[in-house]
């Protein structure tokens, strides 16, 4: 028989397999996209909107998920999107047109935009409150594994693009299969009247003493919830508001700081930097790709001892950091790019004329190989390494910081009643971003030049890092219910500054 701990550590990695699904097709889609322009004769536009659709998908998953979970609980949540997103994948495998490819990959953002709500959630329900924030750092964990095996998959496997796509559908088996040998979350059974159920689940999961606070909390929170039946009317409530605010402002930062853009581009931002030679940027890359797994280590070690407000603090300052630091190198590569194309623009006649901008207009293409960038051989090499490792920085201040806490955040601030609905609102506004940033991030580069672009993210990083000094209550060690009544009283650290209530 297993014990309480590993049965409760077994559920977190199973539901954190969701992370899974989101980082594999995270990475997958740059290597696919190589091969895929080919095959179907997509230009520029094409490859853009077989792109977002996955995070159109996952828009419109993460907010209907709200309701989903509300009704049938996070178990089941989690295995329809694992399911959803086996779907998609053999769909996108076998797709023998760009208009199938895209609505394949809607249904695979339908997916991951389920489980980005329901395996937080799920996992928050469950955990005991001292090892919650670990647990809930796995689901971040599997999104930076994903990413990474996607990498390797894509090396390894180009320039089959179905073979990329198909294999997706490996962690979705693995969700949709392993949810169903798991518990219901006590507290979606408390909200159904299934007490002697969530009982059972909650002396399963955690000790005796523990389990019967756990029980006689939800049942007070829900008693006292029972007069706003509406799920609206438990945004009426001030911990609910705040918890929205924070989750929702945080989890939009999470994006606006950047970190796609740096990881969809590292191997243009590192070939640019210095590193021409195509097999230097893209080992460079795969260290991104390691360091970003290795990171989330020091989260899962310390999130519950040393808290949330700390780790997120000291990863906006060292992302603030690294990205000014970035931002000043890059400017001497803005000037030789100028110059650049100043040479080639009084040298070619304009019908031929190389435009600076190409290479950027196609980087999703080139993400995996990409040979268009303008070499920059006058880049200095020590400013090559300079950069090498700012982008290392951040992306180890990111994986320690705003990438697991803002899902461990999202999972459990909200009020038991309030806590459905402001997830998928919270987890929208990521995805929102997200989309937002891809659509943007080439155009940014083109109109201000990479050096401007970098100093937009450090600044918009800076704006993270008041935000959570001023706004975010610490919530490591305590219950769920205890974060609600935390929530419900003045902020710690802001007495003086008012959250709209
Ligand atoms: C973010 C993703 C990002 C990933 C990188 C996640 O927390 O939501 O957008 O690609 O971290 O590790």
């Amino acid at each position: 028989m297993m014990n309480k701990n590993m049965y409760v550590m077994m559920i977190a990695i199973v539901t954190a397999c969701g992370g899974l699904l989101f980082g594999y097709d995270v990475g997958v889609i740059s290597g696919a996209l190589l091969f895929l322009g080919k095959n179907f004769s997509l230009n520029d536009e094409g490859l853009e909107i077989v792109t977002s659709a996955v995070l159109v998908g996952s828009i419109l998953g993460a907010l209907g998920a709200g309701w989903y979970t509300r009704r049938f609980g996070g178990r089941s949540a989690n295995m329809l999107a694992g399911a959803i997103f086996v779907v998609g994948a053999f769909a996108s495998a076998a797709s023998d047109s760009a208009e199938t490819l895209a609505i394949s990959r809607l249904i695979v953002g339908l997916g991951i935009g389920i489980t980005a709500v329901a395996a937080p959630l799920y996992i928050a329900d469950i955990a005991p409150p001292d090892r919650r924030g670990m647990m809930i750092t796995l689901y971040q964990l599997f999104i930076t594994i994903g990413i990474l095996v996607s990498y390797v998959v894509d090396l390894i496997s180009a320039p089959h693009w179905r073979v990329m796509f198909g294999l997706g559908a490996v962690p979705g088996v693995v969700l949709a299969v392993g949810m169903a040998f798991l518990p219901y979350s006590p507290r979606w059974l408390a909200t159904r009247g299934r007490m002697a159920e969530a009982k059972k689940v909650l002396d399963q999961t955690l000790e005796p003493a523990m389990a019967e606070t756990a029980l006689r909390e939800i049942q007070a929170d829900i008693e006292r919830q029972k007069n706003d039946p509406q799920w609206w009317l438990a945004f009426r409530s001030r911990a609910a508001k705040k918890a929205l605010i924070i989750t929702t402002t945080l989890a939009i930062f999470q994006q606006l700081i950047g970190i796609n853009a740096i990881i969809y581009y590292a191997p243009r931002i590192f070939q640019k930097a210095g590193f021409v030679d195509e097999k230097a940027a893209l080992w460079a890359t795969l260290v991104i790709g390691v360091v970003n797994v290795v990171a989330t280590f020091i989260t899962i070690g310390m999130v519950d001892k040393s808290g949330r407000r700390k780790l997120l603090i000291c990863g906006l300052a060292g992302m603030v950091t690294s990205l000014g630091i970035l931002g000043i190198a890059f400017q001497q590569f803005d000037r030789i790019d100028t110059q650049q194309s100043s040479i080639q623009a009084s040298a070619t006649p304009s019908t031929t004329q190389v435009d600076a901008k190409t290479p950027a207009i196609n980087a999703p293409v080139d993400v995996a190989a990409p040979k268009d960038l303008p070499s920059t051989a006058q880049g200095s090499e020590t400013l090559a390494w300079l950069t090498l490792v700012c982008v290392i920085v951040y992306i180890a201040c990111f994986a320690f910081s705003m990438g697991p806490l803002v899902w461990v955040l999202i999972g459990e601030m909200f009020p038991i009643q309030a806590r459905c609905t402001g997830n998928a609102i919270a987890c929208g506004g990521n995805y929102f971003a997200n989309f937002i940033v891809a659509a943007t991030f080439l155009s940014l580069l083109n109109a201000f030049g990479a050096s401007n672009t970098f100093l937009l993210f450090a600044s918009i990083s800076m704006f993270a890092l008041l935000f959570v000094l001023f706004f975010l209550p610490e919530t490591a060690g305590r219950t769920l219910e205890e974060i609600e009544r935390d929530l419900g009283e003045q902020l710690p650290t802001s007495s003086s500054t008012s959250m709209p209530n």
